[in-house]
Formats: C-alpha cells, sequence, structure tokens
C-alpha cells in the first residue's frame, strides 16, 4: 500500500537511503540493493561471488563517470579488477560489441569464475548478461544499473539480448545476475529526456498491478522529475517489488510476465516505424500506453476518464503522447511481428481494473479507432 501524499522535498537527505528488494527464484533468488551512496558503500560489496578477476563492462558515456568508484569498490575483493569500454547507443548492442567482451575476457585469461559488473542503463546490462550466460557457459554477474529504466526494469528480471538485423532483441537468453545494485545518485547525470523514458516505466507498474502505486506517482511526478531521492527510493522501489513478485511467478514469460509489456505492442510499431533511437523506448511505451488505455476503454473494461489519467500523467511526466503518422497500415504490420502475436492475431496488454491487466486480441476496427485518435495524421 503506497502513501498518496507526495514526499519530502529533500533532493540530499542527510542518512543515507537503504532499501532492499528480494526476488524469489529458489537457488538463483538475488538482492536489489536501491539507496544513496551505494557505489562507495563497502557493505553493498561484500558478499559477492569469490574470484581473481572482476570485469566491468561500461560505455564511453557511463565509464568516465562511475568506472573509477566501481573499481575502488571492487578492489579489496578481487585481485584484478578489469574493464572493458564499449561504444554507446542501441546501435551498438550487437554481436560485433558482444564480441568485444568475449576478447577482452579471453584476451585477459579470465577463467570461468570471473564476475562481470554491468555499469550503465539496459544496453550495457543486457549485452553483459548475455555475455555473462556464455562465456564459459556462464560466469556470474552483477547488474549496476545507472539509468532509471534499467533500475525500475532491465536489470531485474534475467532477460539479457542483443540486437539482429533482423530484429530488436532477437538472440538471448533468459540468466540471472546475482546481485541488483541501484545507486539513485547515478541517476543526477542523467539526461532529463532519459529520466521521463524511465518515468514511462514506473507509470506501467501502476494499472497493471497496484492502483495505490499509480495515485502516488501521480502525487509525486514533480518530486521525481526534480530527482528527489526520497521519491526516486519509493518508485524504484516499489517498481522492483512488482517487477520481483512476478518473474518470481513467471521467469520464462510463460504467462503472466507479458503483463509487463503494457503499452509496448504500439510501442514497439513507433521504434520500430521510425527507426530505432529515434524515440527513446520509454517514450514509445509511454505513448503506447496511452494507446492501450484506449484500447481497454473501447474494448468496455475501463471508464474514459482511464485513459484521460494515463494520458495526463505520461504528460506531466514529459513524454509525448501523439503517435507519429506512420499510418495504420503500416502500425498494423509492425504489430503483427511483435514477439506476443500469435497466429497473426495481435496481442495486446489491456487493462481489466485498476492494478489489473491481462492480454488479449481486439477487432481490427478498433484498434484502427485508437490508432485514429492517438496518431498524427
Ligand atoms: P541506454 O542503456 O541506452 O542508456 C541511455 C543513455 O543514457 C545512454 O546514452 C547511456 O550511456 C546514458 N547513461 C546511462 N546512465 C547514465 C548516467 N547515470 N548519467 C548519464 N548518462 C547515462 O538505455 P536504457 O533506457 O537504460 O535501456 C534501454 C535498453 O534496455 C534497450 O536496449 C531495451 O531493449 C532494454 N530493455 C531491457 C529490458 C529487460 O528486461 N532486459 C527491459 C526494458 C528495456
Ligand atoms: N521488461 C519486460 C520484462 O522484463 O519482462
Amino acid at each position: 500500500m503506497m502513501p498518496t501524499t507526495s514526499a519530502a522535498p529533500s533532493s540530499s537527505p542527510a542518512a543515507p537511503i537503504r532499501e532492499t528488494v528480494r526476488v524469489e527464484l529458489g537457488d538463483r533468488s538475488y538482492d536489489i540493493l536501491i539507496g544513496t551512496g551505494l557505489l562507495d558503500d563497502p557493505a553493498a560489496w561484500a558478499g559477492l561471488p569469490k574470484a581473481q578477476t572482476a570485469m566491468i563492462v561500461t560505455n564511453t558515456t557511463v565509464g568516465p563517470l562511475y568506472a573509477a568508484r566501481l573499481q575502488a569498490a571492487l578492489v579489496p575483493h578481487y585481485a584484478r579488477v578489469l574493464t572493458v569500454e564499449l561504444p554507446d547507443g542501441e546501435a551498438f548492442k550487437d554481436a560485433a560489441t558482444l564480441e568485444r567482451i568475449y576478447a577482452a575476457l579471453l584476451g585477459a585469461t579470465c577463467d570461468r569464475k570471473t564476475v562481470l559488473f554491468a555499469l550503465g542503463g539496459g544496453v550495457v546490462g543486457d549485452m553483459t548478461g548475455f555475455a555473462a550466460a556464455c562465456y564459459m557457459r556462464g560466469v556470474p554477474f552483477v547488474q549496476v544499473p545507472t539509468t532509471l529504466l534499467s533500475q525500475v526494469d532491465s536489470s531485474v528480471g534475467g532477460k539479457t539480448a542483443i540486437n539482429h538485423p533482423l530484429g530488436k532483441n532477437m538472440i538471448g537468453a533468459f540468466y540471472q545476475p546475482v546481485r541488483v545494485i541501484c545507486d539513485l545518485d547515478t541517476l543526477d547525470t542523467l539526461p532529463e529526456r532519459e529520466l521521463s523514458a524511465g518515468l514511462a516505466e514506473v507509470i506501467k507498474y501502476g494499472p497493471i498491478a497496484d492502483a495505490d502505486f499509480l495515485a502516488w506517482i501521480e502525487a509525486n511526478i514533480e518530486p521525481l522529475r526534480a530527482r528527489d531521492k526520497t521519491a526516486l527510493a519509493q518508485a524504484v522501489k516499489r517498481s522492483c517489488q512488482i517487477k520481483a513478485q512476478v518473474v518470481g511467478c513467471d521467469e520464462r514469460e510463460s504467462g503472466l510476465r507479458a503483463i509487463l509489456n503494457f503499452g509496448h505492442t504500439f510501442g514497439h510499431a513507433i521504434e520500430a516505424g521510425l527507426g530505432y533511437g529515434e524515440w527513446l523506448h520509454g517514450e514509445a511505451v509511454g505513448c503506447g500506453m496511452v494507446m492501450a488505455a484506449d484500447l481497454s476503454a473501447r474494448l468496455g473494461l475501463m471508464p474514459a476518464e482511464f485513459v484521460a489519467r494515463v494520458r495526463g500523467l505520461c504528460e506531466r511526466a514529459g513524454l509525448p503522447v501523439v503517435g507519429p503518422a506512420l499510418g495504420a497500415e503500416r502500425y498494423l504490420q509492425l504489430m503483427q511481428i511483435d514477439k506476443k502475436s500469435e497466429g497473426g492475431e495481435i496481442r495486446f496488454v489491456v487493462i481489466d481494473r485498476l492494478g489489473s491487466a491481462r492480454m488479449q486480441g481486439a477487432p481490427e476496427a478498433m484498434v484502427r479507432e485508437v490508432l485514429a485518435a492517438h496518431c498524427a495524421a
């Protein structure tokens, strides 16, 4: 149950924030540590798998900001702490960049106990996780997510992947990290647009799982955008609790886990239709949630006010709420190749009551109405 009052406006509280969320997956269970100053807190880095070598995988943007502090945190635990810096961007989430991780590991004769540390956003996290799943048939890895999106979503749950020229995230594995360490202070350097994109994934958890959380986000959207650490800690903690619960029930997405894709069917069409990188993933998801909310209303599952509520919150989060003018045919074509389609039928995550979601098909004419209502002409 979330309080619906605003968080106290304290951007740097005197006492460090410490929260832990557990992901329960039997002998692959792990903790998500959420807090301020975690990069410099020895307690956060204690008790990880022992090894001779740790390898920090980061990129050319995040490395210069935070790799030296991560290195200092790891030096007491590992005889060698190596770093590999990858080029920054979704365009580099590919086999050639993955090969650079393997080359760094093999070039330094890293053994099968080597622990990988993914320092960066979802791109670094997904690629490092996949490298960890494959290197010597599996080495441990730790997620150190530095974007809001990666702290509330991609670092948790073990989906790892690279892109293929024929499809996004098409080559990958389910492979869980041994710990996730979310230092909220790293969000201070995140560009505003990336923060808003992360907020889309935070907002997502309200309609699908927790009506009180939706109300809490509405009451706290300004402190969240102002990077108030108390508000961010609440948002990351509740998001991770919900994701941990869903993943604990359905790790490999045989059913329930698909609800985490609320807004993603429309969103993926926007991303693919414009060309990846034009809109950020979270921006496309935000706009997609408005469309999925409208579809839920047109299906008679939710009242019309729900659509205005989702649109209003996405706008206040700094997200675009009008889809690009791809044309209905192109949207439909792109949604048909979505991973959730079955036998050519497009399936959507719809809200059937506030805090509850399910997968459902919809008549094509209705989907066309939604597109006409929410996309630029
Ligand atoms: P990203 O990793 O590209 O990071 C966004 C940008 O912010 C990059 O330029 C990055 O270098 C920069 N950055 C990261 N941390 C920073 C910081 N603290 N200060 C300044 N700049 C910083 O994007 P993202 O939104 O974090 O992740 C998107 C990726 O996540 C996509 O590839 C998507 O497919 C994947 N994803 C995976 C899952 C999953 O379950 N595995 C879920 C959602 C998304
Ligand atoms: N981001 C959706 C999932 O992890 O399943």
